[in-house]
């Protein structure tokens, strides 16, 4: 006998009743925490804050390389404890030549390239329980929380000016684990992406097939503006030493330690936009 997603995602669900405090029984908004902004979750009160390895939790898949099904499935296990809207964020490249690392991007649409090459979240029999064979996603960026987003970042700004900004943008998923190419970069660029990222697409479609709200944000960690085509043949750069060579190649250079730290400095204003919105809903 095969058991569904759905029975499974209900046996998880009753587990985590058991041990949740009474007030978070019914939780009505999840938070996914990007690389380098999981100190989000320090903002929660530590009174009612219960805290799960994913190994603990019955029912959740050990993760593979493709992590996809384990993601879906942590949204579903949501979406069945009564959650109506997901916050997402994540680190992800600045593809838009205007964006400046550190900026936030209010995301307002996807390109899932991995997903039209098959690495797709509702790839499989569908899971009628949750939602339609062919859901539709030309509303997945729900228009009045993106609204909403927008006032509680002018709300926040009043209240601690600084030099980040927020814009909207698109979000293009892409597989990874490599960073992308120079070539990748400008391709991403002209097909209509903001920022490159590979990580929240998989939750956002798996809750827009449940029916659940969801609002994004990429934090700018990095930007791919900085890494232009590159000729052996130009006569500029005959003359250089390796080590020149060497520095001149490094620009723009994506790396995980850098992605970590501009996730730190933004710490405080990604809490205080999350918990300013969350106090609306
Ligand atoms: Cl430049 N690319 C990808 N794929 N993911 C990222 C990133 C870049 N920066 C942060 N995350």
């Amino acid at each position: 006998m095969t058991t569904s997603t759905f029975h499974r995602a209900i046996q998880t669900v009753e587990h985590l009743r058991l041990t949740l405090p009474a007030q978070l029984a019914k939780p009505r908004v999840a938070i996914v925490c990007g690389s380098g902004l999981g100190g989000l979750a320090e903002t929660v009160d530590g009174k009612v804050r219960e805290e799960w390895a994913y190994g603990d939790v019955p029912g959740f898949p050990v993760s593979t390389g493709y992590n996809m099904d384990t993601v879906a499935f942590a949204t579903r296990v949501c979406k069945l404890l009564g959650v109506e809207t997901m916050l997402l964020t994540n680190a992800a490249g600045g593809l838009n030549p205007d964006y400046s690392v550190g900026d936030i991007v209010c995301l307002n649409d996807h390109l899932n390239l991995a997903g039209l090459v098959g690495f797709h979240p509702l790839r499989g029999p569908n899971e009628q329980d949750f939602g339609v064979r062919f859901p539709p996603l030309s509303d997945a960026y729900d228009i009045s929380l993106r609204q909403l987003a927008h006032r509680s970042w002018q709300g926040l700004r009043q209240q601690q000016p600084s030099e980040r900004r927020m814009h909207e943008g698109v979000y293009a998923f892409v597989a990874g684990p490599s960073y992308e190419t120079r070539a990748e970069c400008r391709m991403l660029r002209q097909i209509g992406a903001d920022v490159v990222g590979m990580s929240t697409v998989p939750e956002i479609i798996v809750a827009r097939h449940s029916g659940m709200r969801v609002l994004a944000f990429s934090l700018v960690t990095n930007s791919t503006v900085q890494t232009p085509v590159v000729r052996a043949d130009d006569p500029e750069l005959q003359s250089l030493s390796q080590a020149e060579l060497d520095e001149y190649m490094s620009r723009g250079r994506a790396n995980h330690e850098e992605v970590l730290e501009a996730g730190r400095l933004a710490a405080v204003d990604m809490q205080g936009l999350v918990l300013r919105i969350v106090a609306e809903l």
